[in-house]
């Protein structure tokens, strides 16, 4: 069996959460891709003291693991914008393929980074950056590859809903966003979480996929969760209601509709029942219908669990000399035409 050598940059809850995953089930891993998935090397600017890394290289220059010729697939877990954006073009620029798990990234400078890996011929995969554990960006690519999809909404940030269902139990926004902080589900800067901007990237994502358009994230109407109070919930619950955070993208005849905000669901749709950390994503496609992906949409080895999907399929093409990819976006020649997104 061929080994495949992936390169880990960042080591938080994710990181971590996927160096645990890849070392504990790395036989039944190497068996679904047919190839051995070998970790071999870290770079992160904050070691890990509490984490046994084994003999894989660590280091704190996260260019290292960019430039060591033996990787073959960079994964980038270091989130935030400029510093990320610098280490996957640099890994695009050394032929390597890149998985990251950063939405923001993907959100804001996508349509760069693709063209980048197009003409390099590299993947960019991203399953990870959007509802955490849940497999939607390949339900959306492949499983609904025959459908015209016309709308997409759900509850696409996990620390959002885990604190509009902990208040609804009686407890302090705060109180619960520390929690959700320290539990490792918010972003650095917890103001994406709560101010809806975190969901805002996701949708744009999702957006992107689902109606083959380039990412378009400043285009979108965006509103969080830190003005819900107590007495809006109870008040809603009163009525039949629920709040919650929805993001929902939307194929218009003018042009596709982005929005994030609050929003009264009726207790009785499946969307209300849906609390804590959980994400869940409806996707209405028109052969299909109605589809429904659910599960955790934050957390160290639920998100890592999606990266590894990632990188999985990145390592077969790899090992097998492929000429297939993951496709990271199918741009709709006609969709660009129609619509004025
Ligand atoms: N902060 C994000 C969330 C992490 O709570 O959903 C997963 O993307």
């Amino acid at each position: 069996m061929k080994d495949v050598s992936v390169g880990i940059c960042g080591l938080g809850t994710v990181g971590g959460g996927t160096f645990n995953v890849l070392t504990r089930n790395a036989k039944l891993i190497a068996g679904r891709a047919g190839c051995n998935i070998r970790i071999t090397r870290i770079a992160s600017r904050r070691p890990r003291t509490d984490m046994d890394l084994g003999d894989v290289p660590f280091s704190t220059d996260i260019f290292d693991v960019v430039n060591d010729p033996a990787v073959d697939v960079v994964v980038e877990l270091i989130g935030g914008y400029e510093t990320a954006k610098e280490l996957v073009l640099a890994a695009i620029r050394n032929g390597k393929h890149v998985v990251t798990a950063n939405k923001a990234l993907i959100a804001v400078h996508g349509n760069e980074i693709f063209d980048a890996a197009e003409k390099a011929g590299v993947v960019v995969a991203y399953e990870a950056g959007v509802a955490g554990g849940i497999p939607v960006m390949k339900a959306i690519r492949e499983g609904m590859a025959a459908n015209r999809i016309d709308w997409i909404a759900g509850i696409i940030n996990g620390t959002g809903n885990y604190i509009l269902t902990e208040m609804r139990a009686g407890r302090e926004f705060s109180e619960v966003l520390k929690e959700a902080q320290d539990l490792g589900y918010a972003e650095a800067d917890p103001t994406f979480d709560v101010e809806g901007i975190d969901a805002a990237h996701k949708l744009t994502i999702l957006a992107s996929a689902g109606f083959g358009v380039p990412l378009q994230f400043e285009k979108g109407f965006t509103e969080g969760i830190s003005k819900i109070t107590p007495y809006d919930i109870a008040h809603a619950e009163l009525l039949g209601y629920r709040i919650k955070h929805l993001g929902i993208a939307r194929r218009r005849d003018d042009g596709i509709e982005l929005r994030v905000h609050p929003t009264l669901v009726p207790q009785s749709h499946l969307i209300a029942q849906v609390d804590g950390v959980l994400n869940a994503v409806l996707v209405d496609g028109d052969a299909v219908g109605q589809t429904m992906y659910y599960g955790p949409g934050a957390g160290d080895e639920a998100t890592a669990s999606a990266v590894i999907a990632d990188i999985v399929d990145v390592a077969r093409s790899v090992s097998t000399g492929s000429q297939q990819r993951v496709p990271y976006l199918g741009f709709e020649p006609e969709a660009m035409e129609d619509l004025d997104v």
